[in-house]
């Protein structure tokens, strides 16, 4: 029976919350599925770590994680430490030294939720958007002189690179082309961004050639904040930067009824590393410590880290579990318009679980 090498890393705020409970759900899906073993372990890094030794995680954290079969992650981010602190420190740490490229970030409107666009329902928005996760404008160069003169000056360069352009639409290609509708959205600036972005739609277009069965279309982003919002049927794969895709997956997130909602597995696709799932939202200063942090962004990323590992038929049950939930409004948490606790909605979802045949 495989036993699978859990790395826990709850992070800061809501994230100790939510992985809390995810860890509850995924233990309940290991001994409901009784085919496979999880082994966690639980890594205290993030902002209380800094505060007590000055880094994020140690210094050879990412090797640490290297030995695992999959990271669960929470969320990084606390009032007093600066948010380029954490996230460099804790998060991208990670995903860059295990070449987590892929950044693959499911929308759907679940059971029982409401989107807030009028008359839009589920058939209406089902869409993956791929993230590039290794370079673009969050490749970290750049820097700041003369600090504090009137002179003083920065730079955020990004970095668009062949090789790094070219697997993500390869991904994103083969991503849509395993969707029904086989359609794929590049997203862009390139009317813009004159170099980084044109390399970006020629790379594109050479990679659909190797797709002749895929549809595929470009938008600007700009643009594409309109489409999401008016025509959210005419999307189905989506393809864009690191920042478009962080904003835009926002934007899908919040459409599709809550961020709380949404979840993200950062993708070694080649296995050479160990890939890393969790809930897109943050650490959530307002409403940490109330016990109302709405789990299932987290409990949907643990369905994603089950089908990587090859558990398929765990993960639908589990997603099978979080449906039955949502289609409860009684235990909606607040974010979605309800009066459930976090704790609530934990055990309903563990409670479909075992209640599934
Ligand atoms: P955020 O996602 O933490 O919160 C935005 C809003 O959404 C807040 O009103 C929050 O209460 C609500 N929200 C988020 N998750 C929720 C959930 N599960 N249930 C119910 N409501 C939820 O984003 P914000 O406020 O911009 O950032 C807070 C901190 O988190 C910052 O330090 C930021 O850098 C960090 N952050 C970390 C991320 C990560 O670790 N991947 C991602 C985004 C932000
Ligand atoms: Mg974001």
């Amino acid at each position: 029976m495989p036993n699978y090498r859990i790395a826990a890393i709850p992070g800061d705020g809501i994230g100790k919350e939510v992985i809390a409970a995810g860890l509850r759900v995924l233990a309940a899906c290991a001994a409901r599925d009784g085919g496979f073993d999880l082994a966690v372990e639980q890594f205290g890094w993030g902002s209380d770590y800094y505060k007590a030794h000055g880094e994020m995680m140690p210094a050879n954290g990412s090797e640490l994680l290297k030995p695992f079969d999959a990271i669960y992650f929470g969320a990084v981010g606390a009032p007093d430490v600066p948010d380029h602190l954490t996230l460099w420190g804790l998060r991208l740490s990670i995903c860059q030294p295990l070449d987590q490229y892929a950044n693959v970030r499911p929308t759907r409107i679940l059971p029982g939720i409401a989107s807030p666009l009028r008359g839009v329902t589920a058939k209406d928005l089902d869409w993956v958007i791929v993230r590039e996760n290794s370079e673009g404008e969050y490749a970290g160069q750049g820097g700041r002189s003369h600090r504090g003169l009137p002179e003083e000056v920065a730079t955020e360069v990004a970095i668009f690179t062949r090789a790094g352009v070219e697997r993500i639409m390869r991904f994103a290609f083969d991503l849509a082309r395993s969707r029904p509708r086989k359609l794929l959205t590049v997203v862009t600036k390139s009317n813009a961004q004159r170099h980084g972005m044109v390399l970006w739609d020629d790379i594109a277009r050479e990679v659909a050639s190797d797709y002749p069965d895929v549809a595929w279309d470009k938008m600007l982003v700009d643009a594409m904040t309109v489409r999401m919002t008016l025509n959210p049927a005419s999307l189905d794969t989506i393809v864009a930067t690191n920042l478009h895709a962080d904003i835009l997956s926002d934007l899908a997130a919040a459409l599709a009824g809550s961020i709380g909602i949404a979840p993200t597995a950062n993708l070694n696709p080649d296995r050479r590393f160990p890939s890393m799932f969790e809930p897109i939202h943050g650490s959530a200063f307002d409403i940490t410590g109330k016990g109302i942090a709405n789990p299932i962004g987290t409990f949907w990323s643990a369905v994603m880290m089950l089908e990587h590992l090859g558990e398929a038929a765990a993960a639908q049950r589990l997603m099978r579990a979080i449906e039955r939930v949502t289609s409860d409004a009684s235990l909606h948490t607040p974010d979605l318009g309800g009066t459930a606790t976090t704790n609530q909605v934990t055990e309903a979802v563990c409670a479909a679980l075992l209640g599934d045949n």
